[in-house]
């Protein structure tokens, strides 16, 4: 299941019943379980891209960034339980900060939101500027990942500047999206 170029957004929706087969837990994170205390909710990604997330660390780790998963796969019916509560607190604004059901790239466990830990310090709070965000604006297509919500593409992704959000799309495609500065959407549109 190499379907690591996958497009996925409003209009290309995953079934409410896919699940992608070989999920793992992904690391030490420990501290944010999107507020729950239950070990079902550590993040998990696609065995597959773990060794590409774990080398991405690493090399952060030596200039002195230290980045965790804070949020990975999300199933269908988890991701609709966090559209509600985002509802509940934004109105209409959620559709701009979190996808449909079946439109969440964290239902391919391909999908990653990051946080990180400063001088021993959890954070979740990622912000355009912060040199984590530079250094993976920077060097994650080196691993095969994209920032997927750029500043200034929102009208194409129809999702606002997520600096925390990274989709694998293997080492290829990736360095390619990165080279051209295009989004999967604009990539798929040129390539008919
Ligand atoms: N925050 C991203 C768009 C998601 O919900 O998948
Ligand atoms: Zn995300």
């Amino acid at each position: 299941m190499k379907d690591y170029t996958i497009l996925v957004n409003r209009e290309h929706l995953l079934s409410k019943d896919y699940v992608p087969e070989n999920l793992v837990v992904t690391d030490e994170n420990e501290n944010n379980f999107h507020g729950y205390k239950d070990p079902s909710l550590k993040p998990m990604i696609r065995a597959d891209v773990l060794p590409y997330f774990l080398k991405m660390q690493e090399d952060a780790l030596k200039v002195g960034l230290h980045i965790l998963i804070d949020s990975g796969y999300r199933s269908y019916a988890y991701q609709e339980l966090v559209l509600n509560k985002n509802i509940l607190e934004k109105g209409a604004n959620a559709y701009a900060t979190v996808a449909l059901p079946g439109a969440s790239e964290h239902q391919t466990g391909l999908a990653i939101d990051i946080a990180y830990y400063r001088d021993g310090v959890y954070t979740d709070k990622v912000c355009d500027g912060d040199k984590e965000v530079e250094w993976l604006k920077e060097n994650s297509y080196r691993f095969g990942f994209i920032l997927r919500y750029p500043k200034g593409k929102e009208k194409i992704t129809h999702i606002s500047y997520e600096p925390w959000h990274y989709r694998f799309v293997g080492l290829e495609l990736a360095h390619t999206l990165w080279e051209q500065n295009l989004t999967l959407e604009e990539y798929y549109e040129k390539s008919g």
